[in-house]
């Protein structure tokens, strides 16, 4: 039976759907069979991320109110063997998601694929509670920014109260995404560290990744940046995608070079 994982976040716009697409790639990279499911209905763009918006035909919707299977919602990746796509309905009834529905669903996904990553509506959306409603696990996604941690501590309460793992008496596994950290900022104490935001938190850290325009342009060319070697943002996602197999990988060194290099750096500027 495969595992579910929510990619969640307390606010809008921290990279949910960028990390969803990334770790799809690199968990699919690994040799496990994933699908990256879209459940941030009326916004999708995980599509986009992954360079499949022209091939979706059916979505998650369709599939749930019978009007495809699920063979024909599911669409293979171009980039990645092993991972697969269901889309997001494109509805602005943000609740047609129905949670009997939802659970049939993911149920027959749990048997074809060993990873269900679901790309989830932030917090504040409605839609946010059936995303992690069945989650096995949930990875929150958080800028080192105040309001994001501060809307992420919410959210982590509400999985807590109202997950069906927590009604049932036990605990959807949680662990921290920092994406965006600016490694100078956090240096000069403009920006909260990795420190200052696991200590809000109070939950273990899976990964940091840096602030990075390669970010944009691979999201604008369709290609998750973990597919390029020399991007550090990508080299963070392919070790946070070993650490989701159990893996025990180091964390990546984000700290400013000082010394020699940088002078000889500075004198090319
Ligand atoms: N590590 C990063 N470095 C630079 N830009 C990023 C990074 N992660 C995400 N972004 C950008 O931030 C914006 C929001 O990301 P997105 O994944 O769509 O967030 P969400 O799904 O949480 O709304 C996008 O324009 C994306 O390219
Ligand atoms: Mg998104």
């Amino acid at each position: 039976m495969g595992q579910i994982i929510t990619i969640t976040s307390g606010k809008g716009g921290v990279g949910k759907s960028t990390t969803v697409a990334n770790l799809a790639t690199a968990i699919a990279k690994e040799g496990k069979k994933v699908v990256a499911v879209d459940f941030d209905i009326g916004l999708r763009n995980l599509d986009m991320l992954l360079g499949l918006e022209n091939r979706i035909v059916y979505d998650v919707v369709d599939v749930m109110e019978g009007n495809c299977k699920l063979s024909q919602a599911l669409i293979s990746d171009k980039n990645t063997n092993g991972l697969s796509f269901l889309p997001a309905s494109q509805t602005k009834d943000k609740n047609i998601l129905d949670i009997k529905k939802i659970e049939k669903l993911l149920d027959e996904l749990k048997t074809i694929f060993d990873f269900v990553l679901i790309d989830s509506p932030a917090g504040i959306e409605s839609g946010f509670e059936h995303s992690v409603y069945l989650a096995d696990r949930a990875l929150i996604v958080t800028t080192p920014e105040v309001s994001a941690v501060r809307d992420a501590d919410r959210v982590i309460g509400i999985i807590d109260a109202k997950s069906k793992r927590a009604k049932d008496g036990s605990d959807v596994e949680k662990h921290v995404v920092i994406n965006r950290l600016k490694p100078a900022l956090v240096e000069k104490g403009e920006m909260l560290s990795i420190e200052d935001v696991l200590q809000i938190l109070s939950l273990p850290l899976i990964g940091v990744v840096p602030d990075d325009e390669k970010v944009v342009s691979a999201t604008n060319k369709g290609i998750p940046v973990v597919l390029s070697d020399e991007s550090l943002s990508g080299e963070a996602y392919r070790r946070i995608a070993k650490r989701v197999l159990g893996e025990k990988v180091d964390f990546l060194d984000l700290r400013v070079k000082k010394g020699f290099g940088s002078f000889i750096k500075g004198l090319f500027k």
